[in-house]
């Protein structure tokens, strides 16, 4: 396994002291990065955090791949229901893994497809039911609470739709349910019901959930080998122990983050991989740094209203989308460009001479040179323009290297967290707009916040627009 991360381009001999870091101050900042290590290390240790460890629970693995074995062949389709770090991990696998919707021809025939109801939009729910068919259809809900709005209402119009099918009885056999597995509605539903279930630790975050079984249940399901995801992400969680940073990409690249946004004030991560496969990884990683790092109190109670907005964008596709607003706009933000250095097939290109300057240079080549080519002449440009970045290159996407690099991004989203000095395992910020939801819809108990909804209505219906 060969991940890499390089950060040149982030110092201030290349973009300059302005916008760049001195290896003074790098050198300065090591200890706290040290410390990080160690106070993330002793509490993983007594099971405070548990993602480090999700690589090496082979009992999980196991029974989710006996389970996948028993059911095999009976499924062209997993639909999964979930949202968030319930449906994010699964999509950055199949993303990586199978290849980007709607492009997996080359897989569609050998293994089911997955289908992610992460939405409750009506049209995209009842569209994605027309795609499948009930008979072929094993349906996977996660969620580690058991109660979340979206993923209940999407389950119980799938669970409808198995039901009118199959009867009641046979659709009990087509539900896996992912959960938590002392506490929640989806729980007691799933041994009411008889669903096979599977649980994930408690202390394992939502978002930090991808190599439990949220992740790992739905990627065994439509045949990925698991074994090796998790192989590479336990290679990789050795490497994040590591105190030296030369081989700790996870704790260098935290490290160099944490100064550039505080030192810098870059406060816009842009994730920029160089491969589509990397698109839905992109977009995970958007979720776990947005809700991990954006903290209104730090560890001490102090409001410091920390984090960096994630954007994910796409290379080459947004250079010709996004590139002159990240040349010319706003010098508010740090470039993470995501590499791969070897392809399955390199794309070759056809050799033409039709005395035509704009494609006969092109002909003989490879799709992948000019992907890296693009990738490299777009770090040069901005670096150019003294826009400081950054960047992760994987030999390659495959099981190991994808597990790998899952498992760095949490990582160093954790050492992040200790460097802010917020905890950022939790998620306070989301609640109220669930609670006022709770309240719109009618759950009892949240009849207070139907109320407090209220009085915000009348408050906007005062507000005289001339
Ligand atoms: O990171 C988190 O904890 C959240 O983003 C959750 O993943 C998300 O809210 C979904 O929660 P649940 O799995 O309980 O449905």
């Amino acid at each position: 396994m060969r991940i890499q991360f390089d950060p040149i381009n982030l110092y201030a001999g290349m973009v300059g002291e302005s916008h760049g870091l001195t290896p003074a101050e790098l050198r300065i900042a090591r200890p706290e990065a040290l410390a990080a290590l160690r106070d993330f290390q002793a509490a993983a240790r007594q099971d405070v955090y548990g993602f480090p460890h999700l690589p090496f629970q082979k009992s999980t693995a196991t029974s989710i791949l006996d389970y996948a074995e028993e059911v095999r062949g009976t499924y062209d389709t997993v639909c999964l229901v979930g949202i968030g770090g319930s449906a994010l991990g699964a999509w950055a696998l199949d993303c990586a893994l199978r290849g980007p919707h709607p492009v997996q021809g080359r897989f569609s025939k050998k293994f089911p497809r997955l289908v992610i109801l992460d939405n409750v939009d009506p049209t995209f729910i009842l569209d994605a039911l027309q795609s499948m068919d009930p008979r072929k259809t094993l349906v996977c809900v996660a969620a580690k609470s058991g109660a979340t709005a979206e993923t209940v209402s999407a389950f119980l119009i799938v669970r409808d739709w198995l039901e009118n099918e199959l009867g009641a009885k046979k659709a009990r056999k087509r539900i896996v349910a992912v959960t938590s597995e002392h506490r929640g509605d989806l729980k007691e539903m799933a041994d009411s019901e008889g669903y096979t279930t599977f649980y994930l630790p408690e202390n394992v975050g939502g978002r930090f959930s991808v190599l439990s079984a949220i992740g790992m249940a739905p990627a065994a399901l439509i045949g990925l080998d698991i074994k090796k995801v998790l192989a590479g992400a336990a290679e990789m969680t050795g490497l994040c122990w590591k105190k030296d940073l030369k081989v700790n990409h996870a704790l260098n690249a935290a490290l160099h983050h944490y100064l550039i946004l505080t030192r810098r004030g870059k406060s816009v991560q842009v994730a920029f991989p160089y491969s589509n496969r990397l698109w839905g990884t992109a977009f995970w990683f958007r979720q776990l740094w947005a809700e991990s790092l954006g903290k209104a109190l730090d560890k001490d109670g102090k409001q410091v209203n920390a984090g960096q907005t994630p954007v994910a964008a796409l290379g080459t596709t947004d250079q010709h989308s996004q590139v002159q607003l990240y040349m010319e706009g706003p010098n508010d933000k740090v470039f993470t460009f995501w590499g791969v250095d070897k392809f399955e097939n390199a794309g070759g290109i056809p050799k033409v001479k039709t005395g035509r300057a704009a494609f006969d240079y092109l002909g003989g080549q490879t799709l992948a040179k000019l992907l890296n080519a693009e990738r490299k002449a777009t770090a040069a440009a901005l670096t150019a323009q003294q826009r400081p970045n950054c960047a992760f290159t994987l030999d390659r996407v495959d099981e190991v290297h994808v597990g790998a690099f899952l498992q760095l991004m949490e990582f160093e989203t954790a050492f992040m967290g200790q460097l802010l000095n917020i905890d950022a395992f939790n998620q306070e910020g989301v609640e109220l707009g669930k609670k006022f939801t709770f309240g719109l819809m009618g759950r009892r108990g949240y009849e207070e916040f139907s109320q407090q909804y209220k009085a915000y209505e009348q408050k906007r219906s005062k507000i005289v627009v001339r």
